[in-house]
C-alpha cells in the first residue's frame, strides 16, 4: 500500500461529487467572468468563435492556406509514402536526433530556402517563438515588442523573466526612446501582422537594431511562402538576411502544416537545444511531417504564380471595401480587418457575413485590444472572381446593418482624412 492510500484512508472523505464541480472559488470566478459577463450579458449567450457549419458554396476566409496548398496531390503523395515505408517513428525530443536524421536533412534544405546559415525545426510557430526567445532573454533583460507583435512573442519573455518594454506599432521614434531608457536588449516583431496585415518596417528596423547593439528577431509567419523571391519572405525581399539576427515562422499557414522554424547559425542551433525549454520537454516532429515540408519546399519556391494572384486579388479587393467605406487602411497585404471595435457589434457584423456566404474570423481580447476586436478575411491565393464579386456584394449589404459609418475604425479613419 502506498503512502497516499494510508493518507487518504485516514482523512475525511469528500462528497461524491465530481472534482470539476467542486471547483475552488478562486477558478469559479474566473469561469464566471468568462460564461457569465462576457458571453451571456455582453455577447447575449453567443461564443465568438463558435460558428455553424457553413452553408454549401460558402467562401472560407477564416484559414491561412494562403497558396491553397492543403491536399496538393504532391504533398499528400510525399506524406503518404513516409508513413507507408517509413522506419519506426522517433516519438522522442530533437535533441536526441542523430547528425545527419531526415530532421537535419530539412534544416538544411530551409536553411537553402531562406539564405541562412542553418535553421531549427519547432513544433509549432508557438514553441518556435517562446523557446527562441527564453534563449536570447535572461531575466530583467528588456525585450521591445511591437504592441501588435505575436503573442507567442510576449509568452517567451514571461517565460525567460525578462523585461517586456512594449513600443506603439510600426512606431521607430517610440522604440528608440524605449532603448535609449532600458538599454540593450531584444526587439521582437511580426514582418507581417496577423490581425491586419500591416508590414513592418523591417530595414529601419534593423538599423536601430545595429546602432543600438540590440538583438532583431522577425516573425514572418505571415509573409513566408507568400512574400519575397521564390517566397523566402520579406527579410530576403529586402536584403536583410545578415542584417536580422533570427527569423521565426509558424509552418501552419502558406505551408500548410504543422510546425515552426529559426533561421540561426550551427552554433547557436547548438545552444538552442540544450537551453529551449518546448525544444527538450516536447517531441520533435514526425517523419511524414517532415516529408510534408521537404515537398512543400519545392512546391511553395515554384508558386510564383500564385504568390502573384494572392497579391493582385488582396490590393484590389482593399481597394473596394476601402470604396465602400470600410477603414482598411492599417493593412497592405493578404490579411484585411473590419475593425468594428466593441465584441458585441463584431460578432454582429461576423454573423451577418456568414449568412451571406462569407466566414471570416472574429478576433477578439487577448488577440486585440479590448474594445478593438475585428473580423479577419484572409484571402488566398485560389480565390475566383466570382468569389471576389461576392465578397464584396456581401460587404456591401451588411454596411448599414452592421453601422459601420459608426464604427471607431471608421470615425478614425475620417479623423485622419481631416488632418
Ligand atoms: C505571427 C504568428 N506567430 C506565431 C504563431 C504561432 O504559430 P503556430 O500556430 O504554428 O503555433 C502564429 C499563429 O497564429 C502567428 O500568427
Amino acid at each position: 500500500m502506498t503512502n497516499i492510500n494510508i493518507c487518504f484512508k485516514n482523512m475525511f472523505r469528500p462528497p461524491q461529487i465530481a472534482a470539476e464541480h467542486a471547483m475552488p472559488d478562486y477558478v469559479r470566478r474566473r469561469m464566471d467572468a468568462h460564461h457569465v459577463t462576457r458571453i451571456e450579458q455582453l455577447l447575449g449567450g453567443e461564443h465568438p468563435h463558435a460558428w455553424q457549419p457553413a452553408q454549401a458554396g460558402a467562401i472560407f476566409l477564416a484559414g491561412n492556406d494562403y497558396l491553397c496548398l492543403s491536399g496538393e496531390p504532391a504533398l499528400v503523395r510525399a506524406q503518404v509514402a513516409a508513413l507507408q515505408h517509413g522506419q519506426d517513428a522517433q516519438l522522442m525530443s530533437a535533441v536526441y536526433l542523430q547528425e545527419g536524421s531526415a530532421q537535419h536533412r530539412l534544416e538544411h534544405k530551409f536553411a537553402r530556402f531562406l539564405g541562412a546559415e542553418d535553421t531549427v525545426l519547432a513544433q509549432s510557430g508557438w514553441a518556435a517563438n517562446v523557446g527562441l526567445v527564453q534563449t536570447l532573454a535572461e531575466p530583467d533583460l528588456p525585450v521591445y515588442l511591437d504592441m501588435q507583435a505575436h503573442a507567442s512573442l510576449w509568452e517567451g519573455v514571461q517565460s525567460a523573466g525578462a523585461l517586456p518594454v512594449p513600443f506603439r506599432h510600426n512606431d521607430l521614434d517610440h522604440l528608440q526612446r524605449q532603448v535609449a531608457r532600458h538599454g540593450r536588449g531584444v526587439i521582437a516583431v511580426d514582418a507581417l501582422y496577423s490581425t491586419n496585415g500591416s508590414v513592418a518596417p523591417l530595414a529601419e528596423l534593423a538599423a536601430i537594431a545595429w546602432h543600438t547593439g540590440c538583438v532583431l528577431v522577425v516573425d514572418e509567419s505571415h509573409s513566408l511562402g507568400t512574400h519575397g523571391p521564390r517566397g523566402a519572405g520579406l527579410v530576403v525581399a529586402l536584403g536583410l538576411q545578415d542584417h536580422v539576427h533570427f527569423r521565426t515562422a509558424s509552418l501552419a499557414k502558406a505551408f500548410a502544416g504543422r510546425a515552426g522554424i529559426i533561421t540561426c547559425s550551427s552554433k547557436f542551433k547548438g545552444y538552442f537545444l540544450s537551453e529551449s525549454r518546448p525544444a527538450i520537454f516536447s517531441s520533435c516532429l514526425l517523419r511524414h511531417e517532415l516529408a510534408w515540408f521537404d515537398a512543400a519546399i519545392d512546391f511553395v519556391a515554384a508558386a510564383d504564380a500564385r504568390r502573384l494572384a494572392l497579391h493582385i486579388k488582396a490590393g484590389a479587393l482593399r481597394e473596394e471595401l476601402g470604396a465602400l467605406g470600410y477603414n482598411v487602411s492599417d493593412g497592405s497585404e493578404q490579411i484585411i480587418a473590419l475593425e468594428a471595435g466593441p465584441e458585441p457589434q463584431t460578432l454582429a457584423l461576423r454573423k451577418l457575413l456568414e449568412r451571406r456566404g462569407i466566414v471570416g474570423a472574429m478576433f477578439c481580447a487577448p488577440a486585440t485590444p479590448k474594445n478593438r476586436s475585428l473580423v479577419r478575411l484572409t484571402l488566398n491565393s485560389g480565390l475566383d472572381r466570382d468569389q471576389l464579386r461576392r465578397i464584396v456584394e456581401a460587404c456591401d449589404a451588411v454596411r448599414d446593418l452592421a453601422g459601420v459609418e459608426n464604427w471607431p475604425s471608421t470615425r478614425r479613419l475620417h479623423k485622419l482624412a481631416l488632418v
